[in-house]
């Protein structure tokens, strides 16, 4: 899968390990590239628009608690980022609310747990039916703000 990838300084370390670990996949890192402080809403954009064109078919994005980097990611029209701090949500963002980013805390959860995390949601699909009313009532949102 091609997979768009970003963090910011607090989630650098955590990036380049799930994509050591999932190399079955294609990743666009969109950096940060360092542990040099800098501004998560910056990588956040770029890996969101590159989902929302369908440059890609899904994105990472990591910071600290992973809440910034998820707001942000979610302002991008067509984004749905949901972060997750356990395999039940990883694969209920997936089933239930086709989340098309998935962001994490490196600040909050293991390197283990998150790789599972990113596993578990990256094999994970939309279960549709009632939920893509649902899901079209977000996109709804988005056309009407
Ligand atoms: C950076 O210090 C930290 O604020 C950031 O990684 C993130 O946790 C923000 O939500």
């Amino acid at each position: 899968m091609k997979i768009a990838i970003a963090s910011d300084h607090a989630g650098f370390r955590l990036k380049e390990i799930l994509k050591k670990h999932l190399g079955e996949h294609q990743f666009f890192d969109v950096g940060t590239h360092n542990e040099d402080s800098c501004d998560y809403p910056d990588y956040a954009e770029q890996a969101g628009k590159l989902v929302a064109s369908g440059e890609v078919e899904a994105g990472i994005v990591i910071c600290g608690t992973g809440i910034g980097i998820s707001i942000a990611a979610n302002k991008v029209k067509g984004v749905r980022a949901a972060l997750c701090f356990n395999e039940f949500m990883a694969d209920m963002s997936r089933r239930h609310n086709n989340a098309n980013v998935l962001a994490l805390g490196a600040r909050v959860i293991g390197d283990d747990l998150a790789l599972r995390i990113a596993e578990t949601w990256l094999k994970t699909g939309f279960d549709g039916g009632r939920h893509e009313r649902r899901v079209a009532k977000i996109t709804k949102i988005e056309s009407n703000c």
